[in-house]
């Protein structure tokens, strides 16, 4: 088999994790023997690009990577442009572009990392979050000084869209995924108690698509209260399915709990598989120690993992996973999980445990 992926770095640390996830690939390709290999199109879209450019992508840039079987992409940001701009620019044009409406987020406490959580079972507690991602808060419609008022007195405007269609197929999706896993069950998250069109639509379809779904156990809370859960009651969590926003705001706490955003991986899908879909680390640009070579490795590599699985390389990604974890047991960390590794030392020892599994 045959792969082809659209790398794109980014900017900061972006460009430094995703060089340590392809050596990682390119070992097992390696080691594979020739069962499947992997080639690589690089493309420099990011800040840089944009004060060259005046844009974040090339005017054709979705065209050029929707062909590929995969984008890898690291993170985008830095200080010398707004935030809003480099955001949409491309990574949400991207998302939003190529229809990549599930973004999954797995939340996985590593052993050897420290972590705020104090809970008894800690190292074997692991739940995964569905977010929305093409709706909901991020629909990017709304403007500023929509009354035209002088200084100091202006109104700005953000709306939400939350689509029936939009709402059951990222529900569905949450379902469909509990059903793999050991505990079938599913959390929604709103705050429909405020927001009384489009997350009582949502509720509303929840309940409906459920009753497909008599297997699986269900759970509804408002995202206030489940914040609060999350911290105290992480062992209650399975899948949780929330809105675009609601489930950015959760995964960066899921992350933090379980030690640092440096080793949360995701995956924006395009289940329905018309369009590639795109594998990155949670975390950001991270432009405090972007240079440094310190920045945590680990969640570009699960995001390789899960790019893998998502290619049908099931045992890969396993193996990756596997390696993560006996390394971080081993003790080899980078400063934000309380070591003192580099970012190249952590990928070498996952590349050593690979060799040996
Ligand atoms: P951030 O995730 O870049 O950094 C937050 C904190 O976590 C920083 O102290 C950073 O040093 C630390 N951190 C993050 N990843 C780390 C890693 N792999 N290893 C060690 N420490 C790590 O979030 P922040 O600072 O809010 O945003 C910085 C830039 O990134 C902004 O321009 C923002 O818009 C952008 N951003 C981009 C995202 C993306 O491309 N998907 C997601 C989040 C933010
Ligand atoms: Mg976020």
């Amino acid at each position: 088999q045959h792969f082809r992926l659209a790398v794109i770095p980014g900017d900061g640390i972006g460009k430094e994790v995703i060089d340590e996830g392809l050596r990682v690939i390119n070992h097992l390709e390696k080691s594979s023997n020739g069962k499947f290999s992997f080639e690589t199109d690089y493309f420099p879209w990011g800040c840089e690009y944009y004060l060259e450019n005046g844009k974040m992508m090339a005017e054709d840039g979705l065209e050029q990577i929707k062909n590929h079987d995969a984008i890898y992409f690291g993170a985008v940001g830095f200080p010398n442009v707004p935030d809003h701009v480099s955001l949409w620019g491309l990574r949400i044009a991207i998302c939003q572009g190529l229809d990549q409406w599930a973004n999954i987020r797995p939340v996985e406490f590593l052993p050897g990392v420290e972590s705020p959580l104090n809970h008894p079972d800690r190292d074997h507690l692991n739940w995964v979050l569905v977010r929305e991602n093409t709706e909901g808060e991020y629909s990017g419609i709304g403007g500023r000084n929509f009354t035209g008022r002088g200084p100091g007195k202006e109104v700005a405007v953000q709306s939400s869209i939350f689509t029936e269609e939009g709402c059951e197929r990222i529900i569905r999706h949450a379902f469909e995924l509990a059903r793999t896993r050991k505990r079938k069950k599913v959390t929604s998250v709103t705050k429909s108690n405020a927001q009384q069109y489009g997350m009582v639509l949502w509720d509303e379809v929840f309940e409906r698509v459920s009753k497909d779904y008599p297997d699986v156990e269900t759970d509804q809370w408002l995202v206030d209260a489940m914040a609060a859960q999350f911290v105290l009651h992480p062992e209650d969590l399975e899948v949780v399915v929330a809105s675009n926003l609601l489930a950015d705001i959760l995964s960066d706490l899921g992350s933090a709990l379980a030690g640092s955003l440096g080793i949360a991986a995701s995956a924006n899908l395009n289940p329905d598989r018309k369009y590639p879909s795109m594998f990155e680390s949670v975390h950001g640009s991270a432009p405090d120690i972007a240079g440094q070579g310190i920045a945590n490795p680990i969640g570009a590599i699960g995001s390789a993992a899960l790019m893998l699985e998502n290619l049908g390389l099931q045992n890969e990604a396993e193996l990756i996973n596997k390696a993560i974890r006996e390394t971080t047991k081993e003790g080899l960390l980078t400063a934000d999980i309380g070591g003192k590794n580099s970012t190249k030392e952590v990928t070498d020892g996952i590349i050593s445990h690979l060799s040996k599994i």
